[in-house]
């Protein structure tokens, strides 16, 4: 059952790879011709911009069904190359696939939110936490990671939800020590976690963009 959910979740993958690729040639791309290097989709869609679009808040994930160590990389070494302040580097994340781990961080994030019987985390059997060194633009740092992180998920057909209450998490005793155990030493800010699986079932549809989002000054 777990290798034909890792199956589906492979397939998925490849389906939205295939149908947007780049047209540049071999990532060289001139100033001149650097309309070549626009990501399209089959349907003409430049494809980041439709990943932007498409991503959505995974409520419910199929616990069962873990993406590839292969794709968690991929995803998280993608968040490593978020803009930073002053290019400080300043967020860490972590990845956790250990349930025993999962199910621990899963109990103090409920703790913090007062609801101790419930899964903040929709099932979802992994996730990545970002925190950030507590030096200049430490929130800004991490909160582009983490969208980051869940853009690059849905780019490999993962489904994400940002989780909040890291920084009460790691402001707590347990999770000093947790950090501690991994040996990370300083300041460390729980920016948020981004919980990451595959849909158990369809994603509800976004809300429509509010009509003054955007104003042009021109
Ligand atoms: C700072 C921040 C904190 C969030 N915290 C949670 C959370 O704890 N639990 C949750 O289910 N969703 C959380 N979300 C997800 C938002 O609820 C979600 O992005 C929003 O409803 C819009 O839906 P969409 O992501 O599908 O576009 C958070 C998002 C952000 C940016």
């Amino acid at each position: 059952m777990n290798i034909l959910r890792l199956m589906t979740g492979a397939i998925l993958a490849g389906a939205l790879m295939s149908s947007c690729t780049s047209n540049c040639n071999g990532g060289k791309c001139e100033k001149e011709n650097a309309k070549c290097c626009e990501k399209k989709c089959e349907n003409g869609a430049n494809s980041t911009i439709e990943t932007i679009k498409t991503r959505r808040s995974c409520r419910v994930f199929n616990a069962d069904s873990m993406p590839s160590k292969e794709v968690l990389s991929q995803i998280a070494e993608a968040g490593t190359w978020a803009p930073t302040g002053m290019g400080t580097q300043n967020p860490i994340i972590l990845v956790v696939t250990k349930k025993e781990m999962r199910d621990r961080i899963m109990k103090m994030n409920a703790k913090v939110m007062g609801k101790e019987d419930m899964d903040p985390f929709y099932g979802a059997p992994c996730m990545m936490i970002v925190l950030s060194k507590k030096e200049g633009t430490t929130v800004y740092d991490g909160t582009c990671v983490m969208t980051t992180l869940m853009l690059a998920a849905k780019s490999l057909g993962v489904e994400s939800c940002w989780i909040h209450r890291a920084k009460e998490e790691f402001e707590s005793e347990e999770g000093k020590a947790i950090l501690k155990d991994l040996g990370i030493e300083g300041e460390y800010e729980g920016i948020g976690h981004v919980a990451l699986g595959y849909a158990k079932s369809e994603i509800p549809a976004p809300a429509p963009r509010k009509a003054d989002y955007i104003h042009w000054i021109e």
